[in-house]
Order: C-alpha cells, then sequence, then structure tokens
C-alpha cells in the first residue's frame, strides 16, 4: 500500500496546483464546466483533466477523445489539454458496476499509471456529493483547491452547500462556479452561496441550447466559441483564488 501511495505521488510529482471540480448533486454541469475550465486555462497554462467520476466517466466524450491508452500511459491530448480516464483504459469486459472497493482501486490504478509530466494546473472531475470515492480522491491526489458546481436551485445549493463544507474541510481555496443559471433555475443563487460561506464567487454560465448542443457534439463550448467571456471569468478568478 505504502509503495503504490509512493507510485501515485511520484506520478503527480510534477503538478502544481490541484483543483477538484465538485458539486452536490449529479446532472448539474460538473464535467462540463471541468472541461470548458481545463481548456481556457489551457490558452496560458500547461493543464492536465482528470476524470475521476468513475461510475460516470464522460469527459472522454465531452473532450471528443476515441485513443486509448499505449503502453506508455501518456495521457490523451486534446486542445492543448492532457486528459486521463479510466475510458482510455481498454478493458475487456468492461466492468458498469462499480462497488466500493474496486472503485477505491480504480482511481488508484488511474493515477498510478498516467505519466503527467510537469503542469501548472491539473483539474479533476469528481464524483458527485460526499461519497467514499470523493474521499480517496481528496486523499491521494493532494486536491489543494476547489471549484463548487451548484445550480441556483434550493435544493442543488443545499447539496452544495454540504460540498462546500466537506471541501473547506480539507484544503482551501474554495469557489463557487453557478451552472445552469436563468429562468428554469433561478439565478443569483451562487453568490448567496458564497458569501453565506465567505468564499469567492467565481462566476456563472446560463443554461442555453447551444450549451448543450456543443456538449452533445463532443466540443467543449468554448472552443466553439460559446460562453468564452464567462469561462475567461471564472478562469482568472481561478488563477487569482489559488495564487
Ligand atoms: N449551461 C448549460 N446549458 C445547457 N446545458 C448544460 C449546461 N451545463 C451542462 N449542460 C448539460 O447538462 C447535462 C449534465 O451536465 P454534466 O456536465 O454532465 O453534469 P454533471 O457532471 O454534474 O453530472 C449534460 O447533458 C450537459 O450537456
Ligand atoms: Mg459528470
Amino acid at each position: 500500500m505504502q509503495q503504490r501511495e509512493e507510485r501515485m505521488k511520484e506520478k503527480l510529482s510534477g503538478v502544481r496546483h490541484r483543483i477538484a471540480v465538485m458539486s452536490g448533486k449529479g446532472g448539474v454541469g460538473k464535467s462540463t464546466t471541468a472541461v470548458n475550465i481545463a481548456c481556457m486555462l489551457a490558452k496560458r497554462h500547461k493543464v492536465g483533466l482528470l476524470d475521476a467520476d468513475i461510475d460516470c466517466p464522460n469527459i472522454v466524450n465531452l473532450m471528443g477523445i476515441e485513443e486509448k491508452f499505449d503502453n506508455s500511459y501518456q495521457p490523451a491530448e486534446k486542445y492543448g489539454v492532457k486528459v486521463s480516464s479510466m475510458s482510455l483504459i481498454e478493458m475487456e469486459s468492461g466492468p458498469t458496476m462499480w462497488r466500493g472497493p474496486l472503485i477505491h482501486s480504480a482511481i488508484m490504478q488511474l493515477l498510478e499509471l498516467t505519466e503527467w509530466g510537469t503542469l501548472d494546473y491539473l483539474i479533476i472531475d469528481m464524483p458527485p456529493g460526499t461519497s467514499d470515492a470523493a474521499l480517496t480522491i481528496m486523499q491521494f491526489v493532494g486536491i489543494n483547491a476547489a471549484v463548487i458546481v451548484t445550480t441556483s436551485q434550493d435544493l442543488s445549493m443545499m447539496d452544495a452547500a454540504k460540498s462546500a463544507k466537506m471541501a473547506l474541510g480539507f484544503y482551501k481555496p474554495v469557489g463557487i462556479v453557478e451552472n445552469m443559471s436563468g429562468e428554469v433555475f433561478g439565478s443569483g443563487g451562487g453568490e448567496t452561496l458564497a458569501s453565506e460561506l465567505s468564499i469567492p464567487f467565481l462566476g456563472r454560465v446560463e443554461l442555453s441550447k447551444q450549451m448543450r448542443e456543443s456538449c452533445d457534439r463532443g466540443v467543449p463550448a468554448v472552443m466553439n466559441n460559446i460562453n468564452v467571456k464567462n469561462f475567461e471569468v471564472i478562469v482568472s478568478n481561478i488563477e487569482k483564488m489559488v495564487k
């Protein structure tokens, strides 16, 4: 076990900022936000994106990546972002249901294998909520900042508050992004939550058909010129937050 931990540490040793993208709930746009933040950051930094949502590893779909790992375990690379995910591991009969210990070992395996090299930022798409899997990743990746994604809906905010409090127990800084802002889920909740918790509000992204369509095409919105300004604000607030 100690050897495995050392191998994981070694593989991540060239990575400076390790930023978890978290949410209380699934479906609030955590993966979408992670992908767009990574692509925007990659315009001026060396960036990696770790798909740590083992149950729903969506990152390769959202980035339009089709390749698999070869023997060198170099991450896939797209839009200047290095990507690692369970989906890059070729599986003979792909397990689709993960039990606790398996998730734990899958995460460890991914961290032991991936050759990140030197990175300014590693963005980690976390499993939703405050599960065991989330704790495993926090422990092994050495995360040092978090971005909590929430909609303005009461339930999402309640769960986001829980995630934020858990994150704050492990690392600071923690900031909030409001996604799917607008008529359907409301807006302003992100700022309210941020001020209640005395943490930075990083920015917002509206709910839009354009965003949804871009996801479905497997192209990150910002690479399609959608919401570039919003993500620019979010990313420069992240840069300030972790400085
Ligand atoms: N701002 C947005 N506007 C429209 N659709 C969005 C937006 N953000 C995310 N989506 C869509 O919502 C769904 C859930 O997003 P996803 O990033 O997979 O959430 P999570 O990772 O939190 O489960 C996806 O189908 C995605 O395309
Ligand atoms: Mg997701």
